[in-house]
């Protein structure tokens, strides 16, 4: 029988620190938009456990849409060549748009989407991420988040939406797979 928490190597994010993490940027982003057109695009897949949790923290009136981007390339890196698989719903125009975002690795799928907000004459653009790899930025890349819940180290992490070839998404906390799985 095929578990999943034993393929795990190390816990790196626990439940109680995605639950810390969510209470905070929660209480930053209702202080922050108070009074705003709150506006929060999940990007699909990996965002989808962390906004759920996250706008449950957020003690304001706002709307919910999904962004679907599929990159190209192999399972473990981005190619920053992005393709938009599910468009958002209805037109940006006067909201203030928060990206919400399960891993900003080399920033090109950030890159991509922003940019291709930017024309729509949101209110504002900003991006809150789970997790940050900073030293994994791309040269090319000028993306900044405003929330950031922690920075993880230069390995490949699975859990909580993040997945490892679409599995692993459900685990309830952010771990490191061990090398057996993906060597
Ligand atoms: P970027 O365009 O390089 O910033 O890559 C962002 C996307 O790559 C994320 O939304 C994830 O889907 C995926 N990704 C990057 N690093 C990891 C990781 O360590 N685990 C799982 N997915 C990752
Ligand atoms: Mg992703």
């Amino acid at each position: 029988m095929a578990m999943i928490h034993q393929d795990v190597e190390k816990i790196l994010v626990s439940e109680e620190e995605l639950r810390a993490i969510n209470k905070r940027l929660g209480e930053q982003i209702t202080r922050d938009y108070a009074g705003k057109n709150l506006f929060i695009v999940g990007i699909l897949k990996g965002s989808i456990y962390f906004m759920t949790d996250l706008t449950r923290n957020i003690d304001l009136p706002l709307e919910i849409d999904f962004l679907g981007v599929s990159s190209y390339g192999s399972s473990t890196r981005s190619s920053g060549e992005v393709k938009i698989v599910k468009d958002l719903d209805k037109a940006i125009e006067g909201y203030d748009v928060l990206l919400i975002e399960d891993i900003l690795d080399t920033g090109r799928t950030l890159q991509y989407v922003s940019e291709m907000l930017q024309s729509r004459k949101a209110n504002s653009i900003a991006i809150c991420t789970l997790l940050d790899k900073p030293e994994r930025r791309a040269p090319e890349v000028n993306i900044h988040p405003k929330y950031v819940g922690c920075d993880v180290p230069n390995e490949f992490v699975v859990g909580y939406g993040l997945d490892y070839d679409q599995k692993y998404r459900n685990l309830p906390y952010i771990g490191s797979l061990k090398r057996s799985i993906y060597e």
